[in-house]
């Protein structure tokens, strides 16, 4: 078993959508990222966006969304959230791991940008441990910008070996 394969990503559903929105993140967190009831409806106005449901065997514990950014022409890592009750299992890692075998998977995409609040420490942990770099960029709302370098990748990928890859 890789190790991305401790989660499965879902589209969101009539059947699912509720529990989606009533998942929530930590006190102390919600400023770091957007409700999920937000990004449900901001994937509705951009259709290049991606939102999924996160799910460890049959229980939904987060929610990931990415895609391009028609606006600057970079493909993003969206959003991020683990429920707080799920937080601190290695759902997070797995989530974004299983995003980027995803991304490398589009042609067009040779990097994948993403950012974070500068107080959110465990983020940029995480994202660090898997391979993303700060670029020295801030974004318009004051967030730290980060970046994934996919075309190392690509080719491990072609023989199947993205955990190799990316630990
Ligand atoms: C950030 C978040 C997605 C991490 O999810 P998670 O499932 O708890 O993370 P994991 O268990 O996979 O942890 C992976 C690594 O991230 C780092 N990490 C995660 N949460 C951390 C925290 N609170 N403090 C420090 N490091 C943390 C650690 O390096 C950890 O590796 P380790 O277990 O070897 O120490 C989750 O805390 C969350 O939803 N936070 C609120 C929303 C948010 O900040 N989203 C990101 C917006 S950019």
């Amino acid at each position: 078993m890789t190790e991305n394969s401790a989660v499965r990503l879902k589209e969101i559903t009539p059947q699912n959508f509720r529990e989606c929105i009533n998942l929530k993140v930590s006190d102390g967190q919600e400023n770091f990222v957007a409700s999920n009831l937000m990004s449900i409806a901001q994937a509705k106005i951009y259709p290049t966006a991606n939102p999924y449901a996160v799910y460890a065997g049959d229980k939904m514990v987060g929610f990931v969304m990415y895609g391009y950014d028609t606006d600057d022409e970079r493909f993003y890592l969206v959003r991020l959230m683990i429920g707080a009750e799920h937080q601190g299992k290695g759902y997070g890692k797995a989530t974004v791991l299983q995003v980027i075998e995803r991304m490398s998977r589009i042609e067009d995409c040779r990097e994948i940008y993403l950012s974070f609040v500068p107080e959110n420490v465990g983020a940029e942990r995480l994202y660090k441990s898997v391979g993303f770099e700060r670029t020295g960029e801030i974004s318009e709302d004051g967030e730290t910008v980060m970046r994934f370098d996919l075309s190392k990748l690509k080719n491990n990928l072609k023989n199947n070996e993205l955990s190799t890859a990316v630990n």
